[in-house]
């Protein structure tokens, strides 16, 4: 259970800011806006029930569902209602409120377990459903990562989350996406968390403490240069322990957790993240994009320096890592003094 400070005890009235409940807005997730507003802080039962219309009692029975799907929600008789605890499971409600006070409009499918959740939005997109969209599910079968390898998806603690567009932009805009939402994605842990020995391997991974945080994987369908559509899937280990890791993981493997010595908010870290990603799709097609790259990768590349070996198909090649270029490959200074960029394959220190 990831827990909500604690405050004075105090009662607090949330001004949302349209003042009512919105038009067919869920009541459970009105509920919640309430309460995240007021956190640390209670809300009164008697203002719950005015903006809902409904009856003190009506109100409890809410509270009540919202208690059986996991979350804590304190009850103090003359105060009313706090948020003081999460689950480790996503719940829809926590998630939908969490978005609305991130200003971040995105429809999302939550799913108890999937095979991937690239795949099903891969397969929504199929459908024709109205892109952006996420996907997350709290556990998969079938997660998967780049070069065919598999991504380790138990149920509980971890964040398993893929973010759909139609940006029907040209490929060549879009060829840096995954670097950017690496550094984007990356700063924004190191500030939520403190953590200030996280970085970006390039080109897909997030690593902390020299081992894997998190993974990234983006698919496109691409038509005549264009990218129709595209799915941006991002493996976050938050609140698993290392001893929960597979043995064969356990050394190279990490989490926000293991990292930090904290438990951390899945329904805002998914709702944030979610806002990263969409905020990010669009910077990336700015004015100045690839000079702008080159100087955030600087500050969050986890190879710069480094020996590292590079598999890329039946090639195999040495040397020391030098940053990116504009079109996003990885620059390598080699034995022989030559230079060469790597635009794919598998990367390893070399000690
Ligand atoms: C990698 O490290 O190679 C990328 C791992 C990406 C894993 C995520 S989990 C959510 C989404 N669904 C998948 O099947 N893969 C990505």
């Amino acid at each position: 259970m990831a827990k909500y400070p604690k405050g004075i005890k105090k009662t607090y009235t949330p001004k949302l800011k349209q003042g009512r409940v919105r038009k067919r807005e869920n009541p459970d997730v009105y509920v919640l806006r309430c309460l995240l507003q007021a956190s640390p802080h209670y809300v009164s039962g008697n203002h719950l029930a005015e903006k809902l219309k409904m009856s003190r009692v009506g109100v409890w029975a809410h509270v009540d569902k919202l208690r059986k799907a996991g979350l804590s929600i304190e009850a103090s008789q003359n105060r009313g209602y706090r948020l003081a605890g999460e689950p480790d499971l996503l719940v829809s409600p926590l998630l939908e409120a969490w978005l609305k006070e991130c200003k971040t409009d995105c429809p999302f499918y939550l799913l108890q377990k999937t095979d991937s959740t690239n795949s099903e939005a891969e397969r929504l997109l199929a459908q024709g459903t109205e892109a952006p969209f996420a996907v997350l599910s709290h556990q998969q079968d079938s997660g998967r990562g780049r070069m065919g390898r598999t991504w380790h998806s138990p149920k509980g603690g971890n964040l398993y989350l893929s973010i759909a567009l139609r940006p029907n932009v040209e490929l060549v805009k879009f060829r840096n996406f995954t670097l950017w939402q690496g550094i984007s994605i990356g700063k924004y842990l190191k500030d939520l968390t403190g953590i200030q020995n996280l970085l970006v391997k390039w080109p897909n991974d997030l690593i902390c403490d020299n081992k894997k945080l998190g993974g990234m994987l983006t698919e496109a369908s691409i038509d005549c240069d264009q990218v129709r559509s595209m799915v941006f899937g991002l493996g976050l280990n938050v609140n698993s322990k290392l001893g929960d890791f597979p043995t064969d993981l356990r050394d190279s493997s990490t989490s926000l957790l293991a990292a930090s010595g904290i438990s951390w908010r899945l329904h805002e870290l998914a709702a944030k993240l979610i806002k990263t990603c969409l905020v990010t799709s669009k910077e990336c097609l700015g004015k100045d994009a690839d000079t702008k790259l080159l100087k955030e990768w600087k500050e969050m590349d986890y190879l710069k320096g480094k020996k590292i070996k590079v598999q890329s198909g039946k090639e195999t090649y040495t040397g020391r890592a030098d940053g990116i270029d504009h079109s996003g490959g990885l620059r390598l200074k080699l034995r022989n003094g030559r230079d060469r960029v790597a635009h794919a394959g598998e990367v390893s220190l070399l000690l």
